[in-house]
């Protein structure tokens, strides 16, 4: 048998088909029996008006050139920045922001590490807090109003492509931008029920307007908050 294939060289092509093909399909049907291959995890929820806002902001400075957004299942990561980043956690993420470069640190679970504060004199000027850093400042954004009118169609639009923002969540998403950012004016409990564990308050010291500093620190402080790790079980471990 062996010899006969090695003769033929169309016999031996195709043999090598049959047998790549199987080692495909092995690894790809299975897929297809899954509805998700995504795990289901409790607490995430797609972003709030202003903490999209201020997504749209770091990709619009390209943030992401210096900074991931992915925690890899290592030793070393895990002891520095947190548990690993779960699939679900960037599943309402268009496009993802995982990187591939660190100039500066991750960013998957920088919410709740600094202040509001300390995130001001970071953008403004990263030299003011962290002697050493490269990272460039951004102190216009302190001054420049957010462009936040078309927020509803931006949840539409994410709609469109998945995400489970409700017909209530995209009718308030303008009022929910100054409700965030103020806090005072607006229903901060409906708005804390359309978005759990959202950070509310006046972002960068500046109650008069909502700056597009407001909108970034809304973002970077949600950043990895959604999911509990306190609680938090891989499904394989539920049983
Ligand atoms: C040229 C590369 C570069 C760019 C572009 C850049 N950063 Fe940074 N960033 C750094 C470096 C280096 C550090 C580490 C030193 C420091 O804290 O300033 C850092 C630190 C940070 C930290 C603190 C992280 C921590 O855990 O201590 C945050 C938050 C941050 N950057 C946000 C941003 C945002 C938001 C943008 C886009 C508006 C941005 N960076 C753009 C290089 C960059």
């Amino acid at each position: 048998m062996h010899k006969i294939l090695e003769k033929n060289l169309i016999l031996l092509i195709g043999a090598i088909l049959v047998t790549v093909s199987i080692g495909g399909l092995v690894q790809i049907v299975p897929l297809y029996t899954m509805e998700s291959t995504i795990e289901k995890v409790d607490g995430m929820r797609p972003y709030s008006p202003l903490e999209l806002a201020g997504r749209n902001i770091y990709i619009r400075e390209g943030c992401y050139l210096c900074h991931s957004q992915m925690i890899r299942p290592f030793r070393d990561e895990a002891e520095r920045y947190g548990h690993y980043s779960l699939a679900a956690e960037s599943m309402y993420d268009h496009p993802f922001q995982w990187g591939s470069k660190r100039t500066g640190p991750d960013l998957a679970r920088v919410g709740g590490k600094y202040s509001n504060d300390w995130h001001v004199a970071h953008m403004v000027d990263p030299r003011s807090v962290v002697p050493e850093s490269i990272m460039p400042g951004y102190s216009f954004m302190a001054d420049r109003q957010l462009s936040y009118l078309n927020m509803d169609d931006h949840l539409y639009t994410l709609r469109q492509v998945g995400d489970p923002y409700s017909d209530d969540q995209i009718r308030s998403a303008v009022s929910d931008v100054g409700t965030q950012a103020n806090g005072e004016n607006g229903d901060v409990d409906a708005f804390l029920a359309r978005y759990p564990k959202a950070a509310i308050g006046d972002f960068d010291g500046n109650p008069d307007k909502v700056t597009e500093l407001d909108a970034l620190i809304a973002y970077l402080q949600i950043l990895g908050r959604m999911v509990d790790f306190t609680t938090y079980k891989p499904e394989m471990n539920r049983r």
